[in-house]
């Protein structure tokens, strides 16, 4: 099934599939509160009507955009479902004219076979720091920052 905008009524499994890997510390929660202001960020894929993978794409600046929340539920996993979801995320970076897209993430290897470059994290811009504050291992951040430029 091919990536599609998420609706509202997706947000309650969203908001499942995404603490399902947070409880395992393998990323970082999300409230059913922010996905809904959220909800224009999300990307899903679906089988038999249930949403089993998701990625969201949040604009960040005039020129930035973070990758968010991407989960693929584990019986779906290196189906390409993750791959699909990264590119339809890209896709709408490159429609909005947003040059650099960025994701801080535990599987750089996923990201880095979407043709994302490690970067040091501290070359990302402040701003997007403001939800660190929130994460349960601050300051001790053990993510990784990689970065995609968009050809726009
Ligand atoms: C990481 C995750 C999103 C990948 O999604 P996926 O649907 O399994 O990935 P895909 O099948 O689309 O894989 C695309 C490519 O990346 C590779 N890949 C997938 N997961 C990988 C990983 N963890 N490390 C290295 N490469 C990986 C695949 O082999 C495939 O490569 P190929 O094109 O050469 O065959 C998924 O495993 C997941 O949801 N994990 C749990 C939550 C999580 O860690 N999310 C990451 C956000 S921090």
């Amino acid at each position: 099934m091919p990536a599609e905008k998420a609706t509202i009524k997706d947000a309650g499994q969203i908001h499942r599939l995404v603490n399902f890997f947070a409880d395992r510390s393998e990323m970082l929660p999300r409230s059913l509160a922010e996905i809904y202001e959220n909800i224009r960020d999300f990307f899903v894929a679906r089988e038999d009507d249930q949403v089993i993978a998701c990625a969201a794409l949040h604009v960040a600046w005039s020129d930035l955009a973070e990758i968010k929340s991407t989960a693929v539920a584990e019986e779906y996993q290196r189906k390409g479902y993750g791959a699909r979801l990264i590119e339809a995320c890209l896709k709408e970076a490159k429609e909005l004219g947003i040059e650099t897209v960025f994701s801080l993430t535990y599987q750089p290897g996923f990201f880095a076979k979407m043709r994302f470059q490690e970067v040091d994290k501290m070359t990302l811009p402040r701003k997007i720091w403001t939800e660190c504050y929130r994460c349960p291992k601050f300051p001790d951040c053990d993510e990784v920052a990689l970065v995609y430029k968009v050809e726009v």
